[in-house]
């Protein structure tokens, strides 16, 4: 079984791929293979919004992104994980997202294998956790209509650094308790 996590963070050191690892643990120990992605230190570019993607089933834009393209395909669950920035998913998450388009096919039917658990992890430095609720909404959305079924999501707020997260020992065995329905 394999468990990918997506990251929207940069910081390899902040608080969304802490959580990712903690929802890895459960899998990890139940023998899964598990690998985080941090958009940002990949070379992907935006969508040309070419379209032959639909008509050839591959994208012209021969980046980084096909790693994630095989990754997505071999994946049995997927963490999508970002922080809030200026209000939305971060611009690295928003690319892949759209290089995504790639993955269906002229009738838009997914070109990746139905049934993928897929869960979401949010950090956000607001305090009030429906304050970005559209964003994990969109990612959902966006995700089922290539197949994949959601497990759950999480959202840590008032947080702009490990250490306070850290302090949150509730998200944290969210965490944990999610990462247990990836398997
Ligand atoms: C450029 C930037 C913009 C941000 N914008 C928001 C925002 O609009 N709303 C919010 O609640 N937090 C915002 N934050 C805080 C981050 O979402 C928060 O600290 C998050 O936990 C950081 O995740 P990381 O540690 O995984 O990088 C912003 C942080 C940065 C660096």
């Amino acid at each position: 079984m394999r468990v990918i996590g997506i990251l929207g963070s940069a910081r390899e050191d902040g608080s969304t791929h802490y959580l990712m690892e903690e929802m890895m643990k459960e899998p990890q120990s139940k023998g899964a293979e598990t690998k985080i992605y941090n958009l940002a230190k990949m070379n992907i570019g935006c969508c040309f919004g070419c379209q032959v993607c639909r008509k050839t089933g591959s994208c012209v834009r021969k980046d980084d992104m096909f790693t994630l393209y095989d990754a997505l395909k071999a994946a049995d669950a997927i963490i999508i994980g970002t922080p809030i920035y200026m209000g939305e998913m971060t611009g690295q998450l928003k690319t892949f997202i759209d290089r995504c388009f790639a993955l269906k096919d002229a009738e838009s039917k997914p070109l990746i294998p139905a049934g993928k658990k897929l869960a979401i992890v949010i950090t956000q430095g607001a305090p009030m956790p429906e304050h970005y609720a559209k964003t994990s909404e969109r990612i959902e959305y966006i995700f089922k209509n290539y197949g994949c079924v959601p497990v759950g999501k999480i959202t840590a707020v008032s947080v702009h650094n490990t250490d306070e997260l850290l302090k949150d020992h509730d998200v944290l065995e969210k965490a944990r308790e999610l990462g247990k329905q990836l398997i």
